[in-house]
């Protein structure tokens, strides 16, 4: 039988609607001053000077913004300053045998670098780069697992001023030969291979296949995570890292002055055509925003272990695993494998061995710890825990209040985080030591940011209606435009709802939203097309043009349809070319087509073949119905459509009737 007490407590979480930031909390909060959204208000866009004062710069920007080409925004011009400085240098010191990276891989062995260690490797490999012929502005590609390697080759890069590009692990060897020939990057810096649930697995064969498809000559670095356990060869543009490290040993290199606006890295992302979009974000805006959200929203002190617990191969690990944690020096967390192995209490075991206080995670991992069972956690102390943070999708309120309850002790805020891999950093949550909590909302814009929820025409919309996000201002985060595709920006970001003869530039992230009387903005999913499976972002193009690919595909639409775990999951819909066979054997090229192309994230939940895709007379693909069908909803009208007798048949198969 259930304990009375515990029932009445689900009983009155599960009916609250709103949650005051803890008391405890506020009391010690970087940022607890309500006032602070009037004053970043009537202080823009000086307001931003709070967070260029959190780096040190080696010459004073004259202005705070440039807008005399808009979109083209230019932030703290002409200041200079090193990102490698600002995340190392200037912490030594200090800082300097206090813990920067604490590694844990999935095998349980640990790494700790202090900062002055990290400085070291980071000198070491930078001059190492060098050497292999780098020059500033040349983009190092990087296509690792969560190593410390990683973080330590993008803080070298950052060191010579030479940009990263890093292509998360999980993606393909077409992938990464796709982006190392749009960013005509001639360095990639990779692994021999890395641990998944105990099992060795080979990384360097998918980078070499993907090396084979690049256009130029390269030089590659190979670190050797996995020893013995996996032999590897290297060719004559092939470095090991170790080798290159030790060559080095005791190198120093002075870090390359940048101006503000100068290149950081590219980070490529998925939008609405097949090819990815290589989103540009500079040394100063950006980090002084990766720097200022960390302080203001994750709470981040010097003294904190913080963790979060994304991939660095996606922005969110680029801004809150390396940039802004350690550009405040403090002790950020890292870890290698999967959260269940070997068993589904991993996260709450390193949570209670290292003491951390902060956790950011997705709500696709709450929703599998949610159905784990509070089980595990009640295995560990948690209560080094001070804050709770989520991002890459929407959370719904019983996954909250779940987090909440169970990871939180109903004593640590939870901050739902709204941005993209474009922002650069956070842009809509409350404030963990000002903001009640609404759960299912990620809350407020953040001060000195002019979120809103409009209709088609961008007149801001009603309470509770739905319309779509803008970003009415610019802030210092955001990217400055697509590697070498201006054009491409101005389409893609700032076409909407912009008046370029009226010198009004409006931001346009393809997110829908409502709003409520008070401001608090609810987040509704991406309205183009694009999918979010698990936090991660992935065109349909893409993966229509995977499929397509596969022999025997004549046509294919792909499509988001709602996952109980995966917040979506992708859905394909494909018509054979004649003379081939629906069925299992071709559904499984399919998939494997797909893995081949993207990546295992993006592989297909179901392949339903169809003789007909629903179209409208002009002869475009009805996606919308697509999507109903994969939800298994009502599907309305479809009078319009040229072959409405098509819809009901697919709906069958999915169905499975
Ligand atoms: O649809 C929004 C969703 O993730 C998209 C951005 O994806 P990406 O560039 O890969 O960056 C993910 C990590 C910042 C957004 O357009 N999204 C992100 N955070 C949230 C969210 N949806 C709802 N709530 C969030 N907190």
């Amino acid at each position: 039988m259930s304990d009375p007490e515990e029932t009445q407590l689900e009983a009155r979480l599960a009916e609250q609607e709103a949650f005051e930031p803890p008391e405890e909390f506020v009391e010690q909060a970087n940022v607890s001053d309500p006032s602070i959204y009037e004053e970043f208000e009537e202080n823009w866009p000086e307001c931003w000077e709070a967070a260029a004062e959190l780096l040190d710069w080696e010459s004073d920007y004259d202005e705070v913004l440039n807008d005399d080409d808009e979109p083209f925004y230019e932030w703290f011009t002409n200041g200079e300053l090193n990102a490698s400085a600002n995340c190392l240098d200037r912490h030594l010191d200090d800082r300097g045998d206090e813990t920067a990276i604490q590694w844990e891989g999935e095998l349980g062995e640990t790494r700790e670098f202090t900062y002055a260690e990290l400085h070291r490797e980071v000198n070491e490999f930078a001059a190492a780069l060098r050497d292999l012929g780098v020059e500033e502005d040349d983009v190092v590609t990087m296509y690792m697992p969560m190593i410390p390697e990683l973080p330590i080759a993008m803080l070298a890069c950052a060191r010579i001023g030479a940009p990263h590009s890093v292509v998360f692990a999980g993606f393909s060897a077409d992938a990464l030969a796709t982006r190392m020939n749009s960013a005509e990057s001639e360095y990639l810096v990779t692994c021999d291979g890395y641990y998944r649930r105990g099992d060795a697995l080979d990384h360097l064969s998918k980078a070499n296949e993907g090396l084979g498809g690049v256009d130029h000559d390269t030089s590659t670095v190979v670190v050797d995570r996995l020893g013995d356990e996996l032999e590897h060869e290297l060719t004559d543009d092939q470095h090991d890292y170790d080798d290159l490290v030790t060559e080095h040993v005791g190198a120093e290199v002075e870090p390359v002055t940048r101006d503000a606006e100068d290149m950081l890295f590219l980070m490529y992302t998925s939008g609405t055509t097949g090819k990815p979009k290589g989103v540009k974000h500079t040394t100063a805006g950006y980090l002084s925003y990766a720097a200022w959200t960390s302080h203001a929203v994750l709470d981040v002190k010097p003294d904190d272990t913080y963790w979060c617990a994304a991939d660095i191969g996606w922005i969110t690990g680029h801004s809150y695993i390396v940039y802004g944690p350690l550009a405040l020096g403090t002790t950020s967390v890292m870890y290698e494998g999967t959260p269940d192995y070997p068993d589904k209490d991993r996260l709450w075991d390193i949570v209670e061995s290292y003491d951390v206080n902060q956790l950011y995670t997705a709500p696709t991992a709450i929703r599998a710890f949610m159905k784990w069972g509070s089980q595990y956690p009640e295995q560990h102390d948690l209560s080094s825990l001070r804050l709770l943070g989520t991002v890459g999708e929407p959370i719904n309120p019983k996954a909250w209040k779940w987090y909440y309850k169970h990871i939180g002790n109903e004593s640590c805020p939870i901050v739902d985080t709204w941005w993209q891999t474009e922002t650069g950093g956070m842009m809509i949550t409350t404030l963990p030591g000002i903001g009640t909590m609404k759960p299912g909302s990620a809350g407020p814009p953040l001060p000195g940011i002019d979120a809103r929820v409009v209709d088609e025409s961008g007149d801001e919309v009603a309470p509770g209606e739905a319309g779509y996000v803008t970003v009415n201002k610019p802030w210092p985060g955001m990217l400055r435009t697509l590697y070498k595709n201006d054009e491409r920006f101005i389409n893609e970001y700032w076409q909407e709802y912009s008046d370029p003869d009226a010198d009004d530039w409006v931001y346009f992230p393809e997110d829908g939203a409502k709003i409520d009387d008070d401001g608090y903005i609810t987040i509704l999913g991406r309205v183009d097309d694009v999918i979010n499976v698990s936090g991660h972002r992935l065109g349909t193009m893409e993966i229509e043009s995977a499929v397509v690919g596969v022999e025997g595909v004549a046509e294919a639409a792909a499509v988001g349809g709602d996952h109980e775990m995966k917040g979506e999951a992708v859905y394909t819909y494909v018509i054979l070319e004649d003379g081939y066979e629906e069925g299992e054997e071709m559904a499984q090229s399919i998939i494997e087509g797909v893995e081949e192309a993207i990546g295992p994230i993006a592989r297909p939940e179901k392949v339903i073949f169809t003789p007909e895709l629903p179209k409208t007379r002009s002869g475009k693909i009805m996606r919308r119905l697509l999507e109903d069908i994969a939800n298994g909803e009502e599907l309305g009208n479809t009078s319009t459509l040229r072959n409405p007798e098509v819809v009901e048949d697919i709906a069958k198969k999915v169905r499975g009737d």
